[in-house]
């Protein structure tokens, strides 16, 4: 006599859990380009084209790297709060990644403590403290990079921070001298607080100064006194991937999210500066500054700052497609 066993997928309740997760990811203005769909047998991460920033992203490259931060936040919440992890396969056009129900296993402590983070990480834009980061963290955060299939340099030296100090200021002004990109800015810079989506006065940061170290994206922030950086040596890495295309760009941003919540495992604030990957010429002169064969993605910074402002989120019935 044979047995019958229903194969065993998420339940509802857990597919709506791992999408509270999933969407407290990063993104780019905090846009949240994305959607999220039970198939019955799996699920889908969808790239929200709608959301998707016309003049500063117009490849669609950084709201792929958004939904892939979303789809990693999504694999951990599967994995550790519903029991069952994911195996993924990255999609094609608008469906960004295909998840099916793996054997299941316990989670691994890891897997738990980097959950418990994803409520935690948070942008930080305010000033990091005079205080080198620990020994440990770099290697901990590239080998993060790696297991996810991204890369992660840490700019190491002075003359080398200075290039890429350069490179993203060079690529700030750039974007600032463009209207269109001035009034995308200004659309979602709220200025306000509650608002669901964009980034409010808070989480803004205070105005950018210009003895900053690295070039911050102006979001509109008042005040210079409270960027007063004091750390003289900042951990710069910049993050890339195996490959160039918009594929890729989801893999980088599974990468990404597993860093950052990697840092806040360690401690760490983060910040992020991705001007220089928006540019296409600083785009190639970091590429060729980190000696990469693949383009780099984006430019983070970890140190150690007090929290600072958490933005919200759409309600989840508005991401979760029938
Ligand atoms: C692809 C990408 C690019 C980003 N670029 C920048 C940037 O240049 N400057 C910045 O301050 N934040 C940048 N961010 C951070 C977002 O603004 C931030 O994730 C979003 O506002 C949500 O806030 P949270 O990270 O605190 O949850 C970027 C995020 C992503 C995913």
């Amino acid at each position: 006599m044979t047995t019958l066993t229903t194969p065993a997928t998420w339940r509802p309740e857990a597919f709506t859990a791992a999408v509270g997760d999933a969407v407290l990811a990063p993104s780019i203005h905090n846009s949240q380009p994305w959607r999220f769909r039970h198939t019955g047998d799996g699920l889908e991460v969808l790239l929200d084209e709608r959301r998707r920033l016309a003049v500063c992203d117009p490849d669609g490259r950084m709201a792929r790297m958004s939904c892939g931060a979303a789809a990693y936040n999504l694999r951990l919440g599967l994995a550790v709060a519903a029991g069952l992890p994911a195996r993924f396969q990255l999609g094609s056009g608008s469906t960004v990644l295909r998840l099916w129900p793996a054997p299941p296993r316990p989670a691994t402590p890891m897997e738990r403590r980097l959950h418990w983070q994803i409520a935690r990480r948070h942008t930080n834009r305010g000033p990091f403290a005079d205080r080198p980061v620990d020994a440990v963290a770099p290697a901990r955060l590239a080998e993060a990079a790696r297991s996810e299939g991204g890369w992660l340099d840490f700019v190491l030296g002075d003359q080398a921070l200075v290039v890429v100090a350069e490179l993203i200021g060079c690529a700030d002004a750039r974007l600032r001298a463009d209207r269109a990109y001035t009034a995308e800015l200004h659309a979602w810079t709220t200025g306000a607080n509650h608002s669901v989506e964009g980034i409010g006065p808070y989480a803004a940061g205070a105005a950018p100064h210009p003895a900053e170290i690295l070039t911050r994206r102006d979001f509109g922030g008042l005040g210079h006194e409270a960027t007063r950086d004091l750390s003289c040596r900042p951990a710069v890495a910049v993050l890339g991937g195996l490959g160039d295309g918009p594929d890729e760009a989801v893999r980088v941003g599974m990468a990404l999210q597993c860093v950052l919540l990697t840092a806040a495992d360690l401690g760490l604030a983060t910040a992020m500066y991705s001007q220089a990957v928006e540019v296409p010429e600083t785009r190639e002169r970091l590429r060729q500054a980190v000696g990469r064969i693949h383009e780099p993605q984006i430019v983070l910074r970890f140190g150690y700052a007090p929290t600072t402002c958490y933005t919200n989120r759409r309600p989840i019935a508005d991401v979760i497609e029938a």
